[in-house]
């Protein structure tokens, strides 16, 4: 039965005695990919949610195809990266992100600036895990965990934004440095009030539903929380792809512009193409096939 948040309350165990495994896996489909991909098996940790999800984005470029399944063949890795699939793709986005501008921020005398960018790329680290967590999620049980691992993952990363707020206010206080000047600085400040008005509504909703007059209706807030999440990832992205065209990034740091788009366009791919489409309250696969022609009332 789909909830108000629109996720189905109850998934059966996939292959399990109570229900056969294709609707369990039918009724979770995420954006690119088939029913029943990019899902947490029952038992299993929620940090495994960071990597899983099938690679269906590329299905015309079979790397090796397994059970179903395209898979990135490294020797003899091959196997365990069947199951890493698009999380793994977002991976790899953060690393070539961060080591990218912490390698440019680290080989340059450190001075307190410095601290802005690493404080703040530590920040969307944290955010993206927190997102990837909660993705695949399913069971009651998963969400509930996935839920709290979210909130603290995101009570983390604000620590760390305000740190690089702080720092960069001081740094610019000390310089008499003007302020809002550049692209980076309006959507840096755009994205972080939106990031508090998610924070306080994510908290409030999780923590205190009686706010919203019951955890159901907390709960139909969700899909919003999901659709703003997505975009405020989207928003950070495009503040962190500004940030390198800003005199200081581009004459002192020396960090390409095309380098951290071309990350971000990575991050952007495994995190999107993981996204359940019940989830944002979107037909699946399943509900098309149940409600399309023909189908009985
Ligand atoms: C997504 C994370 C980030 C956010 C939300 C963010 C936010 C901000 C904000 C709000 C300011 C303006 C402060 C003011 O004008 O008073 C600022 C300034 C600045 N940031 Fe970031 N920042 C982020 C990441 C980065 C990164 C990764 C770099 C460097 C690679 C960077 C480099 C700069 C520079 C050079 C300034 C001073 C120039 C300016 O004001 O435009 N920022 N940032």
């Amino acid at each position: 039965m789909a909830s108000t948040t629109g996720v189905p309350e109850q998934i059966p165990e996939r292959g399990s005695d109570a229900a056969p495994a294709a609707p369990a896996a039918a009724e979770t489909e995420p954006l690119l990919g088939k029913p029943g991909d990019a899902v947490l098996p029952r038992g299993a940790s929620i940090v495994k949610g960071w990597f899983i999800g099938k690679l269906q984005l590329f299905p015309y470029i079979p790397l090796t195809l397994r059970n179903d399944k395209i898979c990135m063949q490294f020797g003899n890795m091959g196997e365990n990266l069947c199951d890493l699939g698009t999380g793994i793709v977002a991976e790899i986005g953060v690393v070539l992100l961060v080591v990218n501008i912490w390698a440019h921020v680290l080989f340059q005398p450190i001075n307190l600036f410095a601290g802005h960018p690493l404080a703040m790329s530590v920040g969307l680290i944290i955010l993206i895990q927190s997102i990837l967590s909660l993705q695949p999620t399913v069971t009651p049980d998963q969400k509930r965990t996935g839920q709290l691992f979210h909130a603290t993952l995101n009570f983390l990363a604000f620590a760390a934004l305000v740190a690089g707020v702080v720092i960069i206010e001081v740094n610019k206080v000390r310089g008499n440095g003007p302020h809002f000047h550049s692209l980076h600085a309006v959507f840096g400040v755009m994205t972080l009030l939106l990031i508090v008005l998610q924070y306080i509504v994510g908290f409030t909703a999780l923590f205190t539903p009686r706010l919203y007059g019951g955890v159901d209706r907390a709960k139909s807030l969700y899909k919003y929380h999901r659709y703003s999440g997505y975009f405020i990832l989207f928003l950070l992205l495009v503040t962190v792809v500004q940030a390198t065209v800003t005199p200081y990034v581009r004459t002192v740091l020396g960090i390409g512009t095309w380098g951290v788009f071309g990350a971000c366009l990575v991050i952007l791919v495994g995190v999107f193409s993981r996204i359940q489409k019940q989830k944002l309250g979107l037909r699946t696969h399943r509900s098309h096939i149940v409600t399309g022609p023909g189908a009985s009332a």
